[in-house]
């Protein structure tokens, strides 16, 4: 079960912590993967490593900005060149800050609205039509806990991720008779460069409130993400998934 083989993987925000280990995922399934990020060097290194690794698929590292609609063009081109027509999107690329709406800039909301909102957006529109021309897809896109409970000094990321759910329950109905899924993981707290900035004390604070006890492993994103991107998931489309540990948002984090 669950094996991708012969089917090709683009993703975006490809070189993060989440990234790295979804590519690692797919290629263990046997997929061909191009990695594609911001930091082209990264994404460049991670593909070079898994080639090494699964001699008989192809990788490739792409540099892309997923805020720059000629970025994902060519972006796009250059992965179909080296491996492939994507069957399968995966929209990662993120970034975070802990901002309170009062001192936000216009500039800081639109950064954080471009990089998710408009970057799930422009991930879909040049991967999906050869997909619906196949009659077989995935994408899969990257909402958060942020989106489904709130999080103070975060509203701009969490309506970001709220536009990537809304999108998501849209426009899976679109494409659901064509064989392309649509889903969105919304990930808890999971152990990545992302939460790297986080204040003193945050940490700490964040894993006593995951019943569980822990952050989530980037794996555990990776085995999930394999699933969503397999035959088997087929008829899972439009949903919200959230691996969390049972996190639930707690006031007694400082915020
Ligand atoms: N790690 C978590 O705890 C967590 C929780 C909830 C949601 N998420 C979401 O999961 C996704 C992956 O997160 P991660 O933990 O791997 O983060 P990460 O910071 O490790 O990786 C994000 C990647 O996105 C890239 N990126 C940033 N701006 C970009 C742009 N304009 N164009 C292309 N690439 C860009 C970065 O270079 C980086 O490699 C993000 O959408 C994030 O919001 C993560």
């Amino acid at each position: 079960m669950f094996s991708l083989e012969g089917r090709t993987a683009l993703l975006t925000g490809g070189a993060g912590g989440l990234g790295r280990a979804m590519a690692a995922a797919f290629a263990e399934q046997g997929a061909s993967v191009a990695v594609s990020d911001l930091r082209p060097g990264a994404s460049t290194e991670i593909a070079g490593e898994l080639a090494e690794r699964y001699p008989a698929q192809a990788f490739a590292g792409v540099s892309m900005d997923v805020t720059d609609e000629a970025s994902v063009t060519a972006g796009v081109a250059e992965a179909t060149k080296a491996v492939g027509s994507p069957d399968i999107a995966v929209l990662a690329a993120g970034i975070g800050e802990l901002q309170p709406i009062a001192t936000m800039s216009f500039q800081q909301w639109r950064h954080m609205l471009a990089v998710h909102l408009d970057g799930t957006f422009l991930g879909i529109r040049h991967t999906v039509n050869p997909m619906i021309e196949r009659g077989w897809g995935r994408v899969i896109c990257f909402s958060s806990v942020a989106s489904l409970q709130g999080v103070a000094r975060q509203a701009h990321y969490a309506a970001g991720k709220g536009g990537v759910d809304a999108l998501v329950r849209s426009f899976s109905r679109e494409v659901a008779a064509d064989g392309v899924t649509v889903n969105a993981i919304a990930p808890g707290y999971i152990e990545s460069p992302l939460n790297e900035l986080a204040p003193p004390g945050r940490i700490e604070a964040l894993t006593e409130s995951v019943p569980a006890g822990r952050f989530g492993y980037p794996s555990e994103i990776g085995a999930l993400a394999a699933y969503l991107a397999s035959d088997e998931a087929a008829y899972l489309t439009g949903q919200i998934i959230s691996p969390n540990g049972g996190f639930k948002y707690c006031h007694h984090l400082g915020d």
